[in-house]
Order: C-alpha cells, then structure tokens, then sequence
C-alpha cells in the first residue's frame, strides 16, 4: 500500500475519482513498490527522453545552481532513485555549502535505498529521507539556504489547479534565500510525446496497468487486465499526455473496500494520469500568480525540456 496522509483519505480520493467524468484512479497507486520499480525502468528506455535531456541541462548547470543558492540544505520532491540529483550533491558539495540532503518520496523501498547509496558516496552529508508524497513540505528541515527540487517533470502530473496550490504552498514555505529548482517537459510534436509513453517494449504498459493489480489487491476490486486495452493520447486542448486504459467493452467492476459497482461503457477511458508539458510563456505567469519570479530558465540543445531556477518573490 503506497504511503501517504492518511488511508481513509486516500480511500476517499479514490472513490471520488472513480466516480468522476472521466473515471480516473488517482496516480498515487501507479508506485507500490513494484510501480516505483518499474518507473526506474521507464526512465532508462529510449524513447522516453526526459530524464536524459534534463540529465543533460543539469550536467552544464549545476556547478551553477550551487553558485546561485549556496544552499546548505537540498530537498528533493519525488526523488525517486535520486540518480539525477548527484549533479546538484557533486555541485554543492565542491562548493562546499552542502551539510543535508532530504529526499521525499512514497515509496518507503526506492527512498531507502536511495538514502543508503547516497550517504555511502557522500559520507560528510547528512541524509534525512522523509517518507510521504510531494505535499510533505513541512518535513523539509529548516536549516536555509534550501534548495527544493521538483524534477523529472513531476509537477506536470498534477492538474492546473493542483499545480497552482503546490506552488503557492512552495511560495509560502521558502524563504528569501531558499529556491525552487523545477524540471519541466515542454510541448513538443505530439508522436514523440505518444511514444514516450508507449514504449514497444511495453514497459510503461506494464507500469500502468500495475495500478489495476494494486487496486484489486488493496481495494479487493475486480479489474480485468485483458477487457482494458493501454492507450495513451496527447490532449491538445489541454496540452497534456492523457495516460489512460480504454475498456475493450461494457462491463462491470466492482471495487469492494469502497462499496462501488463501476459500469464501463463500451471504449470508455479509466483516465491513470495526466502528464503536462509547458511553453514558457504560459508557464511564467503562472509562477508569478503562484509567487514565484524565475531566477534562472535554461533548456537542452534540443529545446525538449527546461530547467527552471524559481524564487519566493516579484
Ligand atoms: N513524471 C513522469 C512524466 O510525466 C511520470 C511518468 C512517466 C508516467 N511515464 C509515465 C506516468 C507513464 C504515467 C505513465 O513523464
């Protein structure tokens, strides 16, 4: 079961969402541990761009981020294997500002094992792994300058609205000599936006359809792998990569911790998660309604992905 506030609310969120138009499985039952698993594996395929374009900004930019924040503490929402933030760890502790390094994520398994290998390579850090989801920012030890960092364009799996509340929080959260480093995807031709989504290997597929297997086993629901097919679609009006499972025919699930029969009509999409890609000059503004004025916004050679330095402020 993935951790978070509290089960009952999760239970409620999920019973909503399932009600909802479209019918939706919150994203927080992609990552058991088994999902977390299978999402390091996305992140080494082909055609799944993003951790290697942004790998590519931070290699170029981190010695100066660390110049740029001096930070003493770095937090890392949804850190994951945190493979990535030893760019900002090698930066930082060069510079010699570094005393704390506090990743944040569900899986209780990946951030173990993560804190683990990372207080092996960096023995003079201070790792203090905190286990929740991305909202935990009152966990985030005090001792500033602080740098959070949000990557792997994980804030773009939060709707608009959640988005602006996550950085208004961040807003209120940091101090003047804290920053936000944020990883984002950025528009691109739709077919490559598909196929990083559906990898022939069938990876994310799996994956995805990981969060069925989660839900029957925690929810003692009855989803059927084989009447859903996997069918990812870029959302123009939106902008944003709808992963979804698209039910082959009308049927019937029921869900038996939450009391629900669910009737699927014939095509009908269980939406798994939304994936945002930005423009910067969409995404500006929105910092700045949030609180936020951008420091510093640098993108690979390609233009695919952008890494945003932000601050509390004007
Ligand atoms: N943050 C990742 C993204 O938006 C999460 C992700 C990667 C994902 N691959 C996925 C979510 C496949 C659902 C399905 O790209």
């Amino acid at each position: 079961m993935p951790e978070t506030s509290t089960v009952p609310d999760l239970y409620e969120t999920t019973r909503r969402s399932l009600l909802g138009e479209p019918k939706e499985l919150p994203p927080v039952w992609l990552y058991d541990e088994h999902g977390s698993q299978l999402y390091e594996r996305i992140t080494r395929l082909p055609d799944y761009y993003l951790p290697r374009r942004e790998a590519e900004i931070l290699r170029a930019r981190a010695d100066e981020i660390a110049r740029r924040t001096q930070a003493r503490t770095l937090a890392e929402l949804g850190s994951g294997d945190a493979r990535r933030t030893r760019f900002l760890l090698d930066a930082l502790t060069k510079l010699g500002t570094l005393e704390r390094f506090a990743p944040v994520d569900v899986s209780e398994a990946i951030l173990r094992e993560s804190a683990w290998a990372i207080s092996v390579d960096y023995p003079e850090l201070a790792v203090e792994p905190i286990v929740g989801d991305f909202g935990e920012l009152d966990a985030i030890p005090p001792d500033g300058p602080r740098l959070v960092a949000f990557l792997g364009s994980t804030i773009g799996n939060l709707y608009p609205a959640q988005r602006a509340e996550l950085l208004a929080r961040l807003a209120a959260e940091l101090r003047a000599d804290d920053a936000l480093l944020l990883g984002i995807d950025l528009v691109k031709e739709p077919g490559r936006l598909e196929r990083a989504y559906h990898d022939a290997g069938g990876v994310t597929e799996a994956f995805v359809r990981n969060a069925l297997t989660a839900v029957n086993r925690e929810l003692d629901a009855t989803f059927e792998q084989r009447r859903f097919v996997y069918e990812p679609r870029w959302d123009a009006e939106h902008e944003w990569m709808e992963i979804a499972l698209r039910a082959r025919a009308a049927h019937t699930v029921a869900v038996g911790r939450l009391g629900l029969e669910l009737a699927f009509r014939a095509g009908e999409r269980l939406r798994v998660e939304i994936s945002a890609k930005f423009r910067r000059e969409r995404f500006e503004p929105e910092l700045r309604r949030a609180g936020l004025c951008v420091d510093a916004w640098w993108t690979d050679g390609a233009a695919d992905f952008a890494l945003v330095l932000a601050r509390p402020g004007e």
